[in-house]
């Protein structure tokens, strides 16, 4: 068919994209098509973790370049083994099931606690979600998902989600009162504004899912793979989940998600129940577990050090505009709320060179790599002042 619209591309429509082709990446630096530099502080949307293109990821994927790229999940594959055993080495899980995105792992997690509630009471499952929340964009993780914008159009959802309010104690009391099979939760929202979960309010809902059987899910699928600080965020609010969804920085940017969970419920999982052509294949693993042994205890603490620099720098700057109302996030997950829309920063910052997100409507996301510089820090604040002072009508 001919092409009538003036702006007619072969891709489908489904992203409002900047007017920016990029071609490559190196650290937290990425070059136009043109050959213009920008500082990415994006990371690809908390995926690039290690920035762009990092040499052991590189050098592994290079490495089972030469060796096997795909055999399927029909045979023994060593490194998914391999991968599977470090992940549940340094997490509570007990087994992993290997995916390709977000969206697939939360997919698998919701399909493995209906299989669940199913054995056990031959009942359909109820899962409470969160308002704001985000989960992906199949059909039931977007019925998973707390945000209208991102249903609309879609009904019928598949069934079964319940939408409660976040941080809100009342919540807690309507859990006791419904009795979920499971409860789903991103402990820092990404996409719905940056919104870390009140510490005391996670520690109730994981004393009632235990009291009550109910499973705890958490979403890491942004906040994981030492984005927050730690490797998983679940480790800092104290808390044991059940099972745990994985996939954008688990592969530095090589596409891979993971579903873990605790044996008791895993184990519902029975050959055909579930699959995933490419989920965990050679290439995958190899990225991943070049990422994971990367993201060592001492790499932790550096990156924590550089970004409780970052949060208190940013503070510093915040005091001097009124437009920005708030600056929070853990790690370098990091949202500054401004008074009206995020927006207009993002686009002047591009003019700037900078690269930054938003998140809802009113909060500006900053997600440099996890090993980031100081140095690449004050380059960004120089710029990021600029943009500011820009965007101070708006
Ligand atoms: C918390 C969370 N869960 C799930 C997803 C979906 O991941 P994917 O886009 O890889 O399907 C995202 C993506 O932004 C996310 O932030």
């Amino acid at each position: 068919m001919s092409n009538t619209l003036s702006n007619y591309s072969s891709i489908m429509n489904t992203y409002s994209r900047f007017p920016l082709a990029i071609t490559k990446g190196s650290g937290s630096i990425v070059w136009s098509a043109d050959g213009e530099e920008y500082l990415d502080f994006t990371s690809g949307i908390a995926t690039c973790n290690l920035g762009h293109c990092p040499l052991p990821v590189k050098a592994a994927l290079q490495e089972q370049l030469d060796s096997l790229w795909h055999i399927s999940n029909l045979y023994q594959l060593p490194k998914q083994e391999e991968l599977a055993n470090i992940l549940t080495s340094r997490s509570c899980f007990d087994q992993v099931f290997f995916c390709n995105s977000g969206a697939e792992a939360n997919e698998a997690a919701i399909k493995l606690v209906k299989a669940y509630e199913n054995k056990k009471t031959e009942r359909s499952a109820k899962i409470i979600t969160f308002h704001q929340s985000f989960h992906g964009r199949t059909l039931a993780t977007v019925a998973a998902t707390g945000q209208e914008k991102i249903k609309t159009g879609f009904e019928p959802l598949p069934e079964g989600f319940i939408h409660l309010r976040f941080n809100e104690w009342e919540t807690l009391q309507a859990i006791k009162e419904i009795k979920p099979t499971a409860v789903m939760l991103e402990l820092l929202q990404g996409e719905g504004g940056v919104i870390p979960a009140e510490p005391a309010w996670i520690k109730e809902l994981a004393e009632i899912c235990k009291q009550q059987d109910i499973l705890f899910i958490v979403d890491e699928v942004q906040t994981g793979m030492g984005r927050t600080g730690s490797l998983f965020l679940y480790e800092q609010y104290g808390i044991e989940p059940d099972i745990m969804t994985l996939a954008k920085g688990l592969g530095s940017g090589f596409p891979i998600g993971a579903m873990l969970a605790k044996g008791k419920v895993a184990s519902t999982f029975q050959p055909g129940m579930h699959g995933s052509t490419f989920g965990g294949n050679p290439l995958a693993c190899s990225a991943a577990i070049a990422t994971l042994t990367e993201i060592s205890p001492d790499f932790l603490d550096a990156s924590n050090q550089t970004s409780k620099f970052f949060l208190q720098e940013l503070e510093k700057v915040s005091e001097k505009f009124p437009n920005i109302i708030q600056v929070r996030g853990i790690g370098f997950l990091i949202g500054l709320e401004v008074a009206g829309d995020a927006l207009p920063y993002v686009k002047a910052a591009l003019q700037e060179k900078l690269l930054i997100l938003s998140a809802g409507k009113n909060v500006i996301r900053i997600l440099p790599p996890i090993n980031v510089s100081k140095k690449t820090i004050q380059l960004f604040l120089g710029q990021f002042i600029k943009v500011l002072h820009m965007c101070e009508e708006v």
